[in-house]
């Protein structure tokens, strides 16, 4: 499979392939851009099962959140809730550093699909300053959820060629446009309701400028002391910050965990399901729910509705108020999308668990 490759340098071949590559990004496809930080991998920020696919092509193990990338200010209101709007902290900074390298991270609407957030409360959004990347939002007429356009654990790319070197053949299409001048990604940003801006990135956007314009606005905090500018504070993936469920998740590695009772099920498959509500059932649990990821094995489609398919579970067993409650899930199988899975149901399932049980 060859990636169709869009060239955008000049202003006349921008106006011709932006369409272009806007439809494939409609259609649910991806395609890598530039950005005045470094490449991104695109995907309609709205069609989770393309945004699936955007860790399928990195080949990422878990699901980190992504930035998502908007062409105007207003695109704002489909994405952050009108609370985090109304702080006046985004538009000082909106003000000073947008269109640029700087993503901000504020409380997300619920309709910003879990797996852009990574489960998470919030959402990150930029408005990138390069003409291509902005031609390309704008014709897709969506926001855009790209991260860094390179395979998992390998260096963020700055060309066309990086880009091509580690994603041909897994991507649709490569929109070739005017260099990354910055060449590191952006600063990301953290707005909380209480305390200080906390910065979780270095990037683009040197944290003097950024401290700055907050100065009189609670200021701004960077997470661990330790860190340098340029080097990337530790990510959400590598943090508490990720989806924690409330109710207790255990995995049924073998069999069903003996001291369960009341219950939610959560399986890969239609299949996998009905194993999992039997060994329930047999082990004397009462199964007040039960999920399949999807009916046949099919890792996008999984990936694509995993964070919601919990906290579905979750506020169910919350709703009927069962204080010795868990979710039980059978392991995803390892491979490809399968891995990232599998990775954020032992992480969910690692987690300290409500009601002590040490
Ligand atoms: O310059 C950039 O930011 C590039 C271009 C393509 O825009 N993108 C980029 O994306 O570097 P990525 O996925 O490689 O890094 C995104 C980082 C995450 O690892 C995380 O640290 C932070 O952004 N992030 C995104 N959403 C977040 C959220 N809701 N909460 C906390 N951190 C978030
Ligand atoms: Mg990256």
């Amino acid at each position: 499979m060859i990636t169709e490759r869009l060239r955008a340098r000049t202003a006349h071949s921008a106006a011709e392939s932006a369409p272009r590559a806007a439809e494939i990004i409609r259609a649910g496809g991806l395609v890598a851009f530039p950005t005045e930080t470094v490449y991104g991998l695109g995907a309609n920020a709205f069609d989770a099962p393309a945004v699936a696919r955007i860790f399928e092509a990195k080949g990422r193990p878990t699901f980190d959140p992504l930035i998502v990338h908007i062409a105007d200010r207003g695109d704002l209101m489909h994405l952050f809730t009108a609370k985090a709007r109304s702080d006046q902290r985004i538009d000082l900074l909106a003000e000073r550093f947008w269109p640029g390298a700087l993503t901000i991270v504020a409380e997300a609407r619920p309709e910003v699909p879990g797996l852009v957030r990574a489960g998470l409360g919030t959402v990150g959004v930029r408005l990138p300053r390069h003409e291509t990347a902005l031609a390309l939002i704008r014709a897709a007429g969506t926001p855009i959820a790209a991260p860094s356009a390179n395979r998992f654990g390998r260096l963020s790319p700055t060309t066309p060629e990086h880009v091509l070197q580690q994603l041909d053949g897994r991507i649709d299409a490569i929109l070739i446009g005017e260099a990354t001048e910055i060449g590191i990604e952006s600063s990301v940003i953290a707005l909380d309701v209480d305390g200080p801006a906390r910065l979780l990135r270095h990037g683009g956007i040197p944290q003097e400028d950024l401290a700055h314009v907050l100065r009189d606005h609670g200021g701004l905090v960077t997470t661990p002391s330790t860190a340098h500018p340029g080097v990337p504070l530790p990510a959400p993936g590598m943090t508490e910050s990720h989806y924690a469920p409330v109710v207790p998740l255990l995995l049924a590695t073998r069999e069903f965990p003996a001291h369960v009772r009341d219950c939610a099920l959560l399986a890969p498959d239609l299949d996998g399901l009905s194993r999992l509500v039997r060994l329930g059932n047999e082990s004397g649990a009462v199964v007040h729910t039960a999920v399949a990821l999807s009916d046949a094995l099919d890792p996008v489609r999984a990936a694509a509705h995993l964070f919601e398919r919990l906290h579905e579970l979750e506020s169910t067993l919350l709703e009927l108020n069962l204080p010795a409650a868990h979710i039980v899930a059978a392991p995803y199988p390892e491979g490809g999308l399968g891995s990232a899975i599998a990775d954020r149901l032992q992480r969910a399932a690692a987690r300290p668990q409500r009601g002590g049980i040490a």
